[in-house]
């Protein structure tokens, strides 16, 4: 009943995709997945062989710059980053302004947006040396501004970057040290984190990536763009995900560890409820970086001095789903967070700091794709169409005769 003409345009015919499910908004060189086999590659290397053999830095380096750098490259690329761990001096004050309880989410995308202002020097996305600088500050200033966020959420002083420590130690560190106490980093944890950050580092073209992208085709800085994304991943049915497997987890615990009736409850959809951590718009197929953090979770908590009950509940509400043809016939399979959660609560991570870890990993990804973006020739200001379903034309009534 609507007037469509004006959706066959100069440039074609206008479809309608809500949630982009079949639709490419750009090409990219950066990161393949098949979802049907459970395929995920950077750069042409595959997620499994990056996870074991590589790290989070070189993996950086690798979807940023294209290829995994020579010894040379890669020391001068870390130098490069230890150099600029610091953040200036007044954003301490600006943070003093957050209220205690603010999410370290909100700190962190405000934290990022504010570089825009005290890094003026770097923000033309077409002066490469400016593209350069913002690459740099931002991977060396996001984990410090994120401990930042968390001693803040504690009530605790921030921590200066140890800038003798390699990237993930530092800013464990950061996080978990005191000003007045030494504190010596597991580098067992901190090896795990480091594979997390690795199993994270890109995903094509998901909500946030795609925000960046977004944001960044109207030629704003990358420090405006990567906060937007920051935004983007606060959701739950994004980067919120870790953070809310471990309370559904928790409130099925809580409520007596009934697995069967919680899944009777996610396949009546009784109040909406589904299963967290479970599901993905691409894999249709267990998710290959799910198999690896499944494995990473039972080591790090088997480490842990007391046992977390939790991953044993993880565990079988796992395999009930898997066996229960409503998920089967959906091609629901666990995904990346349905496991981390467990993983980052045995480091010691408060739940709220979740998403925040997912940040951290997911930042070379959307610095690589602003990069690509930015760089393509075919680019366009993004600005989808619509199909308008309101009124049809009719007069201005006065608001006596409404
Ligand atoms: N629990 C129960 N049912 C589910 C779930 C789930 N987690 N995920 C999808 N379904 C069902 C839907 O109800 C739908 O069923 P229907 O066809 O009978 O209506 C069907 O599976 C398809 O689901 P959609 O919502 O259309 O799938 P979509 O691709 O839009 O959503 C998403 C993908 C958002 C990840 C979804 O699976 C979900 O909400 N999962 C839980 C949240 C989560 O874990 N997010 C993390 C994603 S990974 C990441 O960001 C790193």
């Amino acid at each position: 009943g609507y007037d469509i003409s004006g959706l066959l345009n100069k440039t074609g015919h206008v479809t309608l995709d809500t949630g982009f499910v079949n639709t490419a908004a750009c090409e990219s060189a950066i990161t393949y997945i098949d979802g049907d086999s459970g395929i995920l590659r950077y750069r042409g290397y595959p997620i499994e062989q990056l996870a074991r053999q590589s790290t989070f830095i070189e993996v950086s380096y690798l979807l940023i710059y294209g290829e995994l750098p020579t010894q040379a490259e890669l020391d001068a690329f870390t130098d490069r980053l230890r150099i600029h761990t610091l953040v200036h001096e007044e954003m301490r004050r600006f943070f003093d302004g957050f209220p205690r309880d603010a999410h370290p989410m909100a700190v962190l995308s405000s934290g990022v947006s504010a570089l825009s202002t005290f890094y003026q020097d770097s923000l033309d996305p077409f002066d490469e040396e400016h593209v350069q600088a913002s690459t740099i500050r931002l991977l060396a200033k996001v984990p410090t501004i994120a401990a930042y966020a968390y001693k803040k959420s504690i009530g605790m002083p921030p921590m200066y970057p140890d800038n003798s420590l390699e990237y993930v130690e530092n800013f464990l560190r950061m996080t978990f040290g005191m000003p007045t106490t030494p504190y010596d980093v597991d580098p067992y944890i901190a090896k795990a984190l480091d594979q997390l950050f690795v199993l994270h580092a890109d995903h094509e073209q998901n909500c946030s990536t795609s925000t960046v992208r977004m944001v960044g085709s109207s030629h704003a800085n990358l420090f405006a763009s990567v906060s937007a994304g920051v935004n983007a991943l606060f959701g739950p049915l994004h980067g919120g995900a870790n953070s809310a497997v471990l309370q559904m987890l928790s409130r099925i615990a809580a409520d007596g560890g009934d697995i069967t009736s919680f899944v009777n409850r996610v396949k009546n959809r009784d109040d909406n409820v589904r299963l967290m951590g479970f599901g993905h718009r691409v894999y249709k197929h267990y998710d290959p970086r799910a198999a690896i953090v499944k494995e990473t979770a039972r080591q790090v908590i088997d480490r842990m001095p007391q046992p977390d009950h939790l991953l044993e509940l993880a565990m079988q509400l796992e395999e009930i789903a898997l066996a229960d043809e409503y998920f089967v016939s959906r091609k629901l399979y666990p995904n990346v967070d349905f496991y981390t959660g467990l993983i980052y609560k045995a480091m010691g991570f408060p739940t709220p700091m979740f998403t925040v870890l997912f940040a951290l990993g997911r930042l070379p990804g959307w610095i690589a794709q602003w990069r690509e973006m930015i760089a393509d020739p075919a680019t366009k200001i993004g600005r989808p169409r619509q199909v308008y379903i309101g009124e049809q034309e009719r007069d201005y009534r006065p608001i006596d005769q409404r």
